[in-house]
């Protein structure tokens, strides 16, 4: 007997995905209901070879639904969340809305397994930001190894992170600026295509962004808090894939040798690191794709023991819709979580 999976947000650039990868992962699950919002109902979402017609969010019912994969923004999830739990039901979120609430494990699975026992107080588990994903499956192996004090690191986030409008809007301006046509900005606050935008999210009091402050927080909560991070989050025009260009100081001396064999065998990372033309991995090549890549691993000499990498993920999968379906098979492999039908 297998689980009663909902996907809500189905019809997203997300829940799509999580669609793909529960089918492609061979997921337990005798039935899966996609749910956005009524905008949606009746249109249908592929799940493998078959079409799921959506139905609404707002008139479902999760008395016998086992598994709840969120992807409709945060206040959707602030609101729904909390009933969905109530019911019994386990929500996977991937909102910013609950991963700093002490009573909400935040979880990546090749990073803090353990920490998901503590679901049950909310029946509720977030999924980090799609940078700090990529970024502590780098440095769990690395600070493991010879601890991590503190890492400088300036993303270069696709569009797709902020949605399927986004990824209209670079398509759209593309178009725009080869045919002379009016550039007009609505979901970003400057012009997109042939660009790049050094601001993700609202802006805090300290002059950061809320998304260089969530990479900040999370990486405390799921590694290590002793870790002192900065972060500047910029946006550029690719469709799919984040890249980071990290830079690490460690406790303990760490060769770029030692760390290439270190990441070669840690769980989710593929390096690929040939001091060559082509010898790197780039944002086109890891969409679709469900390892963190991992290049340009070298040392910093202008530290006592400091490393510079890297990092490329998609950020729709292992940031987002993976990690959320990883943390399903979690529950599952750990037998924290048995399907309704079979209990009752
Ligand atoms: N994209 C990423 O890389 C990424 C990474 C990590 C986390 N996340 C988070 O994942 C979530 C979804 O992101 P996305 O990129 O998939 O956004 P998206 O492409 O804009 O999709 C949003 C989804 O939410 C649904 N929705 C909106 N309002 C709703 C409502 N009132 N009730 C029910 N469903 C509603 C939409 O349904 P309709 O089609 O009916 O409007 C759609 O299915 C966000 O919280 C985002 O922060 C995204």
């Amino acid at each position: 007997m297998g689980f009663k999976v909902a996907i809500a947000g189905a019809t997203g650039n997300v829940g799509r995905e999580m669609l793909n990868i529960l089918e492609e992962r061979g997921f337990p699950a005798d039935e899966v209901v996609p749910l956005a919002s009524r905008r949606s109902v009746g249109t249908e979402v592929s799940y493998g070879d078959r079409s799921l017609k959506v139905r609404a969010l707002e008139n479902y019912d999760f008395s016998d639904t086992d598994i709840c994969l969120m992807s409709a923004g945060g206040s959707v999830s602030k609101e729904w969340s909390p009933k969905i739990g109530r019911q019994g039901c386990v929500v996977i979120d991937n909102s910013s809305a609950w991963r700093y609430d002490a009573d909400v494990p935040l979880i990546v699975p090749e990073v803090n397994p353990d920490a998901i026992t503590q679901f049950s107080k909310k029946n509720i588990i977030a999924n980090p930001n799609c940078s700090t994903a990529q970024l502590v499956v780098a440095l769990k192996p690395l600070h493991d190894a010879a601890t991590v004090k503190r890492v400088v690191v300036a993303t270069y986030q696709s569009v797709s992170g902020a949605g399927k409008e986004a990824m209209d809007e670079l398509f759209t301006q593309t178009r725009a600026v080869f045919v002379a046509d009016p550039v007009e900005a609505k979901k970003f606050t400057k012009r997109i295509a042939f660009n790049v935008i050094p601001h993700i999210d609202v802006f805090m009091e300290d002059g950061s962004t809320k998304e260089e402050w969530k990479m900040v927080a999370e990486t405390k909560k799921m590694l290590d808090p002793k870790i002192k991070l900065t972060a500047t989050c910029v946006r550029v025009p690719v469709f799919i894939g984040h890249s980071e260009a990290v830079n690490i100081e460690f406790e303990k001396p760490i060769s770029a040798d030692e760390a290439r064999e270190i990441l070669r065998e840690a769980p989710g990372c593929l390096v690929i690191d040939k001091r060559e033309n082509g010898g790197y991995v780039t944002p086109v090549e890891s969409a679709g794709d469900d390892a963190t890549f991992i290049s340009r691993i070298r040392e910093d000499p202008t530290v006592e023991n400091g490393l510079s990498i890297w990092v490329v993920s998609d950020n729709l999968r292992k940031g987002a819709a993976l990690n959320a379906v990883q943390i399903a098979e979690l529950l599952v492999e750990r037998n924290l979580i048995q399907p309704k039908k079979q209990a009752a």
